[in-house]
């Protein structure tokens, strides 16, 4: 077979491979031409004049670089349809990605904060998860994150807002500026959600030390870790981490765009799974960082020369870390092994 066969089939393999994304803020999947379309019809004016003026701004440096962009382009999100339609766009794109199951992101101070109702946000983006699951059978659970460069007063206003919903939302997490903003400060709100019966995620070890990681484990009392990079520059945490099975949700692609990778071929997420960490691969925000699940899948299999038993554990991790009633997840993880076996 020649290179570019192999190629081929391995592409197929990945797309066809039954996966679940525990990692995706929804804003984050907003495409340029999405963007636009937004804009024309709520009236806005946008800082760039074409969809290529917009991927060309999308060289960033470090987290903030980012961040400061993807605020902006959430503004022209603004009616439920919008949040609707950014949500089913999204899922139709994680259907052809073998996507079977997703846990998404909203950040709601971004709304709220420029007069966006909580209302507005959440039933958009629940109506694009219901409309998802009828269209494609993709099932699908929301998590509410905080914006860890605000305060924790802001983050119990956002709780306290979302109290109509908890019914509808699987959990919270925390999200954004990571440096000086440790997870020890949203104690309170983790804990009031935590007896409010919802999990508890975090972003921690992206651009944060190992120490963070500790935090988020000792005193969110996390069920699942998002990226989680920097736990491996301290070896007891690797091993607690391994010992309790915590899943990471890795973002390959994101972890090279913001530069806490040097390059894909550097990605430690074999490393990951040789230590025998629960590493799940995912996309963080795909329109920003160049591309959906099966990218992430691609370019780590490629990158880091991953065999197909490799592919098939990242998989599995995926069902064995989402936030599943144990007969769908049984479901799910039959449908992996048996097209592992005739893959
Ligand atoms: N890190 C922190 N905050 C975020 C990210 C991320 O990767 N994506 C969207 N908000
Ligand atoms: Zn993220």
């Amino acid at each position: 077979m020649g290179l570019q066969d192999a190629r081929t089939e391995l592409e197929t393999f990945i797309t066809g491979l039954p996966k679940a994304e525990l990692h995706l803020h929804i804003e984050g999947s907003l495409e340029p031409e999405l963007m636009f379309a937004l804009a024309r019809r709520n009236g806005l004016e946008l800082p760039f004049k074409t969809v290529e003026d917009v991927r060309a701004a999308y060289n960033f440096s470090n987290l903030q670089d980012f961040l400061n962009i993807y605020y902006a382009g959430a503004q022209v999100l603004r009616t439920e349809e919008d949040f609707r339609d950014l949500t089913v766009a999204y899922f139709d794109r994680a259907a052809a990605d073998g996507v079977l199951h997703a846990e998404i992101f909203f950040d709601p101070q971004t709304h709220t904060d420029r007069g966006i109702p909580f209302a507005v946000v959440a039933e958009g983006i629940l109506g694009g998860m219901a409309e998802a699951q009828a269209r494609h059978g993709i099932t699908s659970k929301l998590i509410l994150c905080f914006l860890r460069h605000l305060d924790e007063d802001a983050a119990f206003a956002t709780f306290r807002m979302a109290e109509p919903w908890l019914d509808r939302i699987a959990g919270v997490g925390l999200d954004s500026s990571e440096r000086g903003h440790p997870p020890g400060k949203f104690a309170r709100v983790f804990a009031a959600a935590g007896e409010a019966g919802l999990k508890r995620v975090a972003h921690a070890g992206e651009e944060g030390p190992a120490a963070y990681v500790w935090e988020a484990l000792n005193t969110l009392h996390i069920d699942r870790l998002d990226h989680g990079n920097h736990a491996l520059d301290d070896e007891t945490l690797v091993e607690r981490l391994v010992a309790t099975q915590m899943t990471l949700t890795v973002c390959p692609l994101s972890n090279v765009r913001l530069c806490v990778v040097p390059e894909i071929g550097a990605h430690p997420i074999d490393t990951m799974l040789a230590k025998g960490l629960r590493a799940t691969v995912n996309s963080d925000d795909p329109a920003y960082f160049g591309g959906y699940i099966g990218e992430n899948f691609k370019a780590v299999a490629l990158g880091r020369q991953l065999s197909r038993e490799q592919l098939v554990t990242l998989a599995r991790n995926s069902f064995l870390g989402a936030f599943l009633d144990d007969p769908t997840r049984q479901d799910y993880l039959r449908r992996l092994d048996a097209y592992a076996q005739k893959g």
